[in-house]
C-alpha cells in the first residue's frame, strides 16, 4: 500500500503527467484538494473508488483517511494543484506519514507559474536580462514571511518574480516594487491559467489597476524586465560558432567525436 502524492497541474485536465493519470486510475481511494484540482481528473478514478474532497477536512481527518486505507491495504491517490514542491501542504502530510510508517511517493505536476508563462508565450529567463525566477508570495492572514524574504530583497537582484497567493494585494505589491524595478517595469497577471476562463492582464508597475484582483483569487503575478524584453541577446546554445559536445565546431573542437 502506498499514498501517491500527485501534482494535478494548473487546471486544464490534460496538463497532468501520464504517470499521475495512471496512478489515479490504479488507486481505489482518491483524496483531492477540491478548491483548485479540476473535477475532470476524477473521471480517471476506477469504478467504485472512494473519492473524498479534502477541502473541508482538517489535517487530522486527512491523515485518518490515509491511515484507514493503509489498514485495508488500499493505495491512495492524493491530488494537489500544480506541483507539490510549492504551497501544497504536502510537507506536513509527509511528516505524519513518516511518523506512522505509511509508504508514500511523489509524482510532480505542471506548476501554475509555468502555465502562466505558457499563457503569456514568454520565457522568464532571457540572456542578459534575467537568469533567475523567484517563486514567492506576500504575507497572508495565516502565513507570515520569514525575515529576509521580502519583495524588495528579491527585486534587488533584478530577477523575474512569480508572485503567488497575493492578487488581492496588488496595490501594496506595486508600491513596494515600483521603487526597485521602476514604474515602467512590465507586469502580467494571469488569472486561472489553462482553465477555460483564463484571463491575462498586461500592464506596468505604474499603470496596473489594483482593483482587478478583488474578485478572483486564483492568479499569478509576474513582474520583471524579461516580460516585455525584445532587445536581448540570442543564447549561446544555438549560436553557429559555439563549439559544444553535441555540435562540434571548427578544426579543433573541444569535444572531438
Ligand atoms: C495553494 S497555491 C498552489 C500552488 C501550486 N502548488 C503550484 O504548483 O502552482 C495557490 C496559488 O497558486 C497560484 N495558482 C494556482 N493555480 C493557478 C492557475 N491556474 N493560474 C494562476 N495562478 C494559479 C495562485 O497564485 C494561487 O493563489
Amino acid at each position: 500500500m502506498t499514498v501517491h502524492f500527485i501534482g494535478a497541474g494548473p487546471g486544464a485536465p490534460d496538463l497532468i503527467t501520464l504517470r499521475g493519470r495512471d496512478l489515479i486510475a490504479a488507486c481505489p481511494v482518491c483524496l483531492y484538494a477540491g478548491s483548485l484540482v479540476p473535477q475532470a481528473l476524477l473521471a480517471h478514478c476506477p469504478p467504485g473508488a472512494r473519492i473524498v474532497n479534502t477541502a473541508a477536512l482538517s489535517l487530522d481527518e486527512i491523515i485518518a483517511e490515509m491511515a484507514g486505507a493503509h489498514e485495508r491495504g488500499l493505495d491512495v491517490a492524493r491530488l494537489h494543484s500544480g506541483d507539490l514542491s510549492v504551497w501544497s501542504a504536502m510537507g506536513e502530510q509527509l511528516r505524519r506519514l513518516r511518523a506512522l510508517g505509511i509508504p508514500h511517493d511523489v509524482t510532480p505536476g505542471v506548476p501554475s507559474f509555468a502555465a502562466a508563462a505558457a499563457a503569456l508565450g514568454t520565457e522568464l529567463t532571457l540572456p542578459g536580462i534575467a537568469q533567475s525566477v523567484v517563486l514567492t508570495r506576500m504575507a497572508g492572514r495565516a502565513s507570515a514571511m520569514p525575515d529576509g524574504e521580502t519583495l524588495e530583497a528579491f527585486a534587488a537582484t533584478g530577477a523575474t518574480l512569480a508572485i503567488h497567493l497575493s492578487v488581492h494585494m496588488l496595490a501594496e505589491m506595486q508600491a513596494r516594487l515600483a521603487p526597485c524595478y521602476g514604474a515602467d517595469c512590465p507586469v502580467a497577471v494571469v488569472f486561472r491559467a489553462s482553465w477555460p476562463d483564463q484571463r491575462i492582464l498586461r500592464a506596468t508597475l505604474g499603470t496596473l489597476d489594483p482593483a482587478i484582483g478583488k474578485d478572483e483569487r486564483t492568479a499569478l503575478i509576474l513582474v520583471g524586465p524579461a516580460l516585455a524584453a525584445e532587445g536581448f541577446d540570442d543564447s549561446r546554445l544555438y549560436a553557429a560558432d559555439y563549439d559544444r559536445r553535441f555540435r562540434p565546431v571548427g578544426t579543433a573542437p573541444r569535444f572531438p567525436g
